[in-house]
C-alpha cells in the first residue's frame, strides 16, 4: 500500500535500500516516527503501534481510522467522477490545444481537501 499523504523527508524511494535490512519478523511493528509511514504502508504490518509528535498528522490518521467506511465511499464515488471529467477535458483539449478548457474537476480537488481537512478538525498539518 502506498502512504496516503506526501511528507517531507518520506522513505518511499528509501524502501528497496531498507526492506534487505529488515529480518523476517512476526511480532509487533513499533513506528516511533510515522510522518507519511512510507515503510509502514509497504510492509503492510498485522500488529503495529504508531506514533509521531505531530498531532495533527496523528490526528488525520485516527481521523481515517475512524471513518474509514465513510471515507471509502466517499472517494470511490469521487474517482468515479473525476476519471468522467477527465475524459471529457482530454478530450476538449486534444481538440483545442491552444485554448484554456474548463476542468470540470476543479470543485473535486477543493472538495477532497476539505474531507481531508474534516478530518484533522480543519487543521492542515
Ligand atoms: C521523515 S518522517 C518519518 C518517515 C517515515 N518513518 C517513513 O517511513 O516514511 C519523520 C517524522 O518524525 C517525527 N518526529 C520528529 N521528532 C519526533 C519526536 N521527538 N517524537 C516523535 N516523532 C517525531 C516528525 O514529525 C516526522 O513526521
Amino acid at each position: 500500500m502506498k502512504p496516503l499523504v506526501k511528507y517531507r523527508g518520506g522513505k518511499s524511494k528509501e524502501i528497496p535500500h531498507l526492506t534487505k535490512h529488515i529480518p523476517q519478523y512476526n511480532g509487533r511493528y513499533i513506528e516511533p516516527f510515522f510522518g507519511g509511514g512510507a515503510l509502514f504502508f509497504h510492509l503492510e504490518p498485522k500488529r503495529a503501534i504508531i506514533n509521531d509528535i505531530n498531532s495533527k498528522l496523528i490526528a488525520f490518521y485516527l481521523g481515517v481510522k475512524d471513518n474509514f467506511e465513510t471515507l471509502k465511499t466517499e472517494l470511490s464515488e469521487i474517482e468515479k467522477l473525476y476519471v468522467v471529467n477527465r475524459r471529457k477535458f482530454e478530450e476538449l483539449k486534444s481538440k483545442t490545444p491552444d485554448e484554456r478548457v474548463d476542468d470540470e474537476n476543479e470543485p473535486i480537488y477543493y472538495q477532497i481537501r476539505d474531507m481531508f481537512n474534516d478530518l484533522t478538525e480543519k487543521k492542515i498539518f
